[in-house]
Parts: C-alpha cells; sequence; structure tokens
C-alpha cells in the first residue's frame, strides 16, 4: 500500500526534484499539493510553479491549493530568488498550466485531506511550516489523525544557511516551526546535517538530461542556475535538500538517524529559528523526532535518477 502524503511546499528547484521524486514513486501516493511562501514572495507564481510540475510529471489532476503568503506573525521579505531564480524554477519556463488551483485555503485543503484518511496521511512539507501550523489552528486535533511529519528544516550540528544558528525554513518562521515541533505527531527531520550529502556537481544532471525525458532535462536546465548560485558561494556541487524528506520515506533504510526531542528557539537574537536538540535529554521530554544524521549517498544518487528516468 503507498503512503499517502500532501506535499507542503514553495517550489523552488529542490522542491522541484522532490516532487518530481515523490510523483514517480510508487510508494508514496500524493493526494494533493499546497504551497507556500518562501523561494519567493509571489505565492501565485510558487503555486502555477506547483500545477506546472505536476502537469510535467503527466498527473495534472493532482490538487494543488495555495496557502499562506506570510509568516503566522510577520509580513514575509525574504528573498531568495538569489538561489533559486526570478521564477523560483531557475528561469527555466514551464508551458502554462491548464489545471486551476483548488479553491480552498491551502491549510484547509491539509485538514480536509487528512479527515478524509484518518490516521493515514503523512505531511512532507519542504517549505517554511506556517501552513501546518495554520492547519494546527484549524484542527488542534489534527496530530491525534496525522501520525508523521516529515520536513526538510533546521540543523542540529551544521550550523545554519541564512544566519549562523537557523536553517531558512524554519528562519522564515519560527512560531509556526515550534508548533509544529511541538503538536504531538511524529517528525522525521531532514535538516542540513543531511541534505548537503552528496553535493551534486554538473555530471550528475547532464546524466538525468541524457536520458532524453522532460522531466530530466527540466531538471538539468533548472539545475544550472542553483549551480552558479553554488559555485559563487564556492562549492562544487548543490544540496539537494527537499529530496531528503521524501526519499526518508521511500528509503528510511539509507539514512543514519538518532531520536531527540527538538525545539526552536523563536527569541534569541543571534539564534533565532535554531532547531534546538536536547540530546542529554535535559528536558525531560519525550523524543518526537527522528533526525537525519547520514545518508548512503550513491543508493540515493542511483534511485533518484532511476526514478525521473520513469518520468515522462
Ligand atoms: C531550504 O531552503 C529552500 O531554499 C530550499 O528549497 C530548501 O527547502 C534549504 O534551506
Ligand atoms: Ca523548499
Amino acid at each position: 500500500m503507498p503512503i499517502p502524503i500532501i506535499f507542503d511546499t514553495d517550489p523552488g528547484v529542490d522542491d522541484a526534484m522532490a516532487l518530481l521524486l515523490a510523483l514517480a514513486s510508487p510508494e508514496l501516493a500524493v493526494l494533493g499539493v499546497t504551497t507556500v511562501f518562501g523561494n519567493s514572495q509571489d505565492l501565485a507564481l510558487l503555486t502555477r510553479n506547483a500545477l506546472a510540475l505536476c502537469a510535467l510529471g503527466d498527473r495534472p489532476e493532482v490538487p494543488v491549493a495555495a496557502g499562506t503568503a506570510h509568516p503566522l506573525t510577520r509580513t514575509y521579505t525574504g528573498r531568495a530568488n538569489l538561489v533559486h531564480g526570478d521564477n523560483a524554477l531557475g528561469g527555466v519556463q514551464l508551458p502554462e498550466p491548464v489545471q486551476r488551483p483548488d479553491t480552498r485555503f491551502g491549510p484547509q485543503f491539509i485538514v480536509d485531506m487528512c479527515r478524509e484518511r484518518r490516521g493515514q496521511v503523512t505531511l512532507v512539507a519542504v517549505g517554511p511550516l506556517t501552513n501546518l501550523a495554520l492547519a494546527l489552528r484549524i484542527d488542534p486535533k489534527l496530530p491525534t489523525y496525522v501520525p508523521r511529519v516529515a520536513i526538510m528544516g533546521g540543523s542540529a550540528r551544521a550550523g545554519g544557511n541564512i544566519t549562523p544558528a537557523a536553517e531558512f525554513n524554519i528562519y522564515a518562521d519560527p512560531e509556526a516551526a515550534r508548533l509544529v515541533f511541538n503538536a504531538g505527531w511524529e517528525i522525521i527531520m531532514a535538516g542540513l546535517d543531511v541534505t548537503c550529502s552528496p553535493r551534486v556537481a554538473e555530471p550528475y544532471f547532464e546524466r538525468l538530461a541524457k536520458r532524453g525525458n522532460r522531466c530530466g532535462q527540466f531538471l538539468a536546465s533548472a539545475s544550472q542556475h542553483y549551480l552558479q548560485y553554488y559555485h559563487g558561494q564556492g562549492y562544487a556541487g548543490v544540496c539537494m535538500h527537499d529530496v531528503h524528506a521524501v526519499m526518508a520515506l521511500i528509503r528510511p533504510e539509507l539514512y543514519r538517524s538518532e531520536r531527540v526531542y527538538i525545539d526552536v528557539e523563536t527569541a534569541g537574537e543571534l539564534t533565532r529559528g535554531q532547531t534546538v536538540v536536547d540530546w542529554r535529554g535535559r528536558l525531560g521530554k519525550a523524543a518526537q523526532t527522528t533526525l537525519l544524521l547520514g545518508a548512503d549517498e550513491t543508493a540515493f544518487l542511483n534511485l533518484f535518477a532511476e526514478r525521473i528516468g520513469t518520468l515522462p
């Protein structure tokens, strides 16, 4: 039986990789996609990206619901287009999607879908966690019928990528992240400790393109801008961050992990948005998170390429 998932995303080059992997994987059934601010300030653009990616993967019927354009307590001013390009997909234009977004607000869509399949749905969140926090606001009992949330976000030991302490998705809305981490459901955290393993350079994307399918070619083109950004930062390859949240569901055995309690700093002058790991159980709270700490890089790259190769 495939695991039903809702994919919450700010698409995004690595989001696109992760969504296409999910669509290509028989272990998962993508019930829907919800969009959130993050890799762009323009939620309508991000929602169009999600629709266009589902169409690219030959799954135009997957419902896409637009969520929130702003964090819980502020107006979003973040600029991620340096990393992902002006259209957040590395400047590559996909055909204008024919499908319209679902009319429901993303967080309401999440609650509705999870109510219909009580106890079955895994939420996969690879952007700021605001939609999930808003879904919890709509129904605080959500964690009693949503057993598991897999996120790309945070960092235990790797430091931050937006501030010295914080990772981008958590920093974008620490208040939301704190609610999500303390809601009572199980969390799988793919943070910066694992999401830059492997760092992926040009030849791998050439390998994806060589298959000749449109999804592989799209990912190879969309990754050009992403690669340039990383090169500018002094790295030879990119991190396929969001892919790990999906891969960890498909192939958990590829990951080394530890069970820990994690909370989110919301107030620190230097540490706002930091994911704080209680390694020694000082807070006396039950571990709620499977923290990914290492990946089998070869198996990860091979399976990703194989799965993308099965798409149109
Ligand atoms: C995260 O930030 C975004 O830019 C990526 O899509 C990923 O979700 C990495 O910190
Ligand atoms: Ca993302």
